[in-house]
């Protein structure tokens, strides 16, 4: 079997939409017939708590789940990629030297930045470290206010980040929070066809960026 590829969610701001982006591809990667094996770096354990939730709701087929301390990342990830499709790593908080590991094993780096400037600022920690280890990233604006004026705001200073930029933003949508506390990604309770076609075309671009990064 080829090796699986490997999608590590890094970002230095807390709350930026990690844990959701991690589930939410590994959910749409998995309805498209694919294993998914999602590994939690954080110590806080979210992904975790998703998975168990998911795996209690017997909704986990395809899939399996693991932890690694920073340094463990290395040696989780060459069995998960000879078992799995694709290997999804979430990530704590931070853009130290923890988070190489990480990176290091990385087809392809996703990189979520909240719609506000904070989270904006806080990027270039991770693109850096990224950078250095010489890794394909994907900046992913999310809970994006389309319409807004902070939104434009943010998408256009988003432009200028030495960083591929993905078209597709992830919307700010109460059903991403309650799909994560159900073990669902937000597809699977969307009652629009907004969340369908957001995700879809995220997940089309995240494709292409892990095509390029062959
Ligand atoms: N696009 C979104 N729309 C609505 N809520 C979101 C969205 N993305 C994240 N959230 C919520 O924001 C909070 C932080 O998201 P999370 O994915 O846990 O961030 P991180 O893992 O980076 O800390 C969670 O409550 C989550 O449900
Ligand atoms: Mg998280």
């Amino acid at each position: 079997m080829a090796k699986g590829k490997v999608i590590t969610i890094a970002q230095q701001k807390g709350g930026s939409g990690k844990t959701t982006l991690a589930v939410n591809l590994g959910v749409m990667l998995a309805r498209k017939g694919a294993t998914v094996a999602f590994l939690d770096t954080d110590p806080q354990g979210s992904l975790g708590r998703w998975f168990m939730t998911r795996h209690e709701a017997g909704r986990a087929e395809g899939m399996e789940f693991s932890t690694a301390s920073a340094w463990g990342v290395g040696y989780e990830v060459g069995k998960l990629r000879d078992m799995a499709d694709f290997v999804i790593i979430d990530t704590p908080p931070k853009a130290d030297s923890d988070l190489r590991p990480a990176l290091r094993v990385a087809d392809l780096v996703v990189v979520p930045v909240a719609t506000s400037h904070v989270d904006l600022w806080a990027t270039d920690g991770v693109l850096d470290l990224a950078r250095r280890e010489g890794r394909e990233v994907l900046v992913v604006l999310n809970r994006a206010r389309p319409g807004t004026r902070l939104g434009a705001e943010i998408a256009q200073a988003a432009q200028a980040l030495e960083a591929h930029l993905a078209e597709t933003q992830v919307a700010n949508r109460v059903a991403y929070a309650e799909t994560l506390g159900q073990g669902f990604g937000g597809i699977e309770g969307a009652r629009s066809p907004a969340i369908r076609i957001e995700l879809d075309a995220l997940l089309t671009e995240v494709e292409a960026q892990l095509a390029q990064a062959d």
